[in-house]
């Protein structure tokens, strides 16, 4: 390597999302502009202790993959960086581990480590700049659930793919009169959910932030059936809780894993068909939101995302992440980036919207007026009262 005094450590940790390889191109392209050699560690924050494991990244083994999903650095979810559960109420990373990666950084003579994550690999990178370490974030996740960026890269990759399934969902329910639901992952907040709703001409959306009821939703479907619409989509997002409290899912936390939602779909169908006795199916979307190519709008926030990154690094701004401020890319203090999850507005513009169009969210009538204060569903199954408030995972 040509100068080891200018050197970019690179990591790519927690779920994988499409739009990482265009990152990991971004920092290397505009690192090399600028003398760095950049090296990537493999499987995300374990590259980084014993065994170390990294690789040197060059124009060459970085060409070709600004299109590609996954991470050709591979990355590893809830490892032994995993004890962290957000700012306040975090557990303190392993102090030997900390130690491990300072002796890797100032071995490899890092000028600065630039880690690739979501709320929980940002939370440890907060911590280990906290411990000396030159870090920069940059934020991913399908979710969109970081509240400092107005949106994370992979996003409208999954959005793009869950409103794929919609429109070929929409044509099969359409032919046979069925309700289809979708289910869609995005944990504790609904941005998947609403936005494939709205793009994929859903006429129902159940998301975590607005607590709804069977009686709506099966309302909604009569409505439509009054209006000759015989058929019906239904979105509801993995973390949307049922009308009588409760998250459904399909393991418990356990040790260092986080709970895996999913299972609400089924729970919705069933019931509707319980009630109406319309013949319904349903589709988990899952992985196949995560995996593939990254649309031509994440290629382009994850090439600015690695290039603002350098450019933190290059102007010594360690422990700032990058972030989407439009039209503007911009830093912000890991430390803020990380301390709340970002969560549907009940009454953004975007949810009015849908509701001007008629989009049922399972709380109101749809006659309702859009723009006018919500009322609350007064039903046989009313919505839990105190929704947990939510801290980072
Ligand atoms: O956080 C991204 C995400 O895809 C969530 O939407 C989903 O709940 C979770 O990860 C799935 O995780 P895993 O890959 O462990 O099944």
């Amino acid at each position: 390597m040509a100068n080891p005094q200018k050197r970019i450590g690179i990591l790519t940790s927690g779920g994988d999302c499409p739009g990482l390889n265009a990152v990991i191109r971004g920092v290397v392209k505009s690192a090399t502009r600028l003398g760095y050699d950049t090296i990537g560690f493999i499987k995300g924050y374990e590259g980084l202790v014993d065994p170390v494991t990294y690789m040197p990244l060059s124009y060459k083994n970085t060409s070709g993959i600004l299109n590609q999903g996954g991470t050709i650095l591979g990355s590893t979810n809830k490892g032994r960086f995993a004890a962290t559960v957000g700012v306040d109420q975090r557990l303190s990373l392993d102090p030997e581990l900390v130690a491990e990666v300072q002796v890797t950084c100032e071995q490899l003579a890092l000028s600065g480590l630039i880690c690739v994550g979501g709320d929980g690999s940002l939370t440890i990178a907060e911590q280990l700049y906290q411990n000396g370490i030159p870090v920069v974030g940059v934020p991913k996740t399908i979710d969109n659930d970081l509240s400092a960026t107005v949106f994370t890269f992979g996003f409208d990759s999954a959005v793009t793919a869950a409103t794929d399934a919609l429109d070929r969902l929409h044509t099969t329910a359409a032919s046979h009169e069925r309700v289809m639901v979708l289910e869609v992952m995005g944990r504790h907040a609904g941005w998947i959910a609403l936005y494939a709703g709205i793009a994929g001409g859903g006429d129902v959306i159940l998301i975590p932030e607005i607590p709804w009821t069977f009686d709506a939703v099966c309302q909604k479907i009569l409505d439509r059936e009054k209006q000759g619409k015989r058929f019906t989509l239904i979105v509801v997002a993995e973390g949307a809780e049922l009308p009588n409290g409760g998250l459904v899912t399909q393991e418990e936390e356990q040790g260092n894993r986080q709970t895996r939602l999913g299972g609400i779909g089924n729970i919705v169908a069933s019931e509707v068909e319980r009630r109406l006795g319309r013949e319904t199916r349903v589709v988990v979307l899952g992985h196949l939101q995560r995996g593939g190519p990254p649309t031509t709008f994440d290629r382009v926030l994850a090439t600015q995302f690695g290039a603002h990154a350098v450019r933190l690094v290059e102007e010594g701004r360690f422990g700032e992440m990058v972030c989407y401020r439009p039209p503007a890319i911009v830093g912000v203090p890991l430390r803020e980036a990380v301390q709340e999850l970002s969560r549907v507005s009940p009454d953004s513009s975007t949810v009015q919207a849908a509701r001007a169009l008629g989009i049922s969210f399972g709380d109101q009538p749809t006659d309702a007026h859009p723009f006018r204060k919500r009322e609350t569903a007064g039903t046989t199954d009313a919505p839990k009262e105190n929704v947990e408030a939510l801290q980072p995972a």
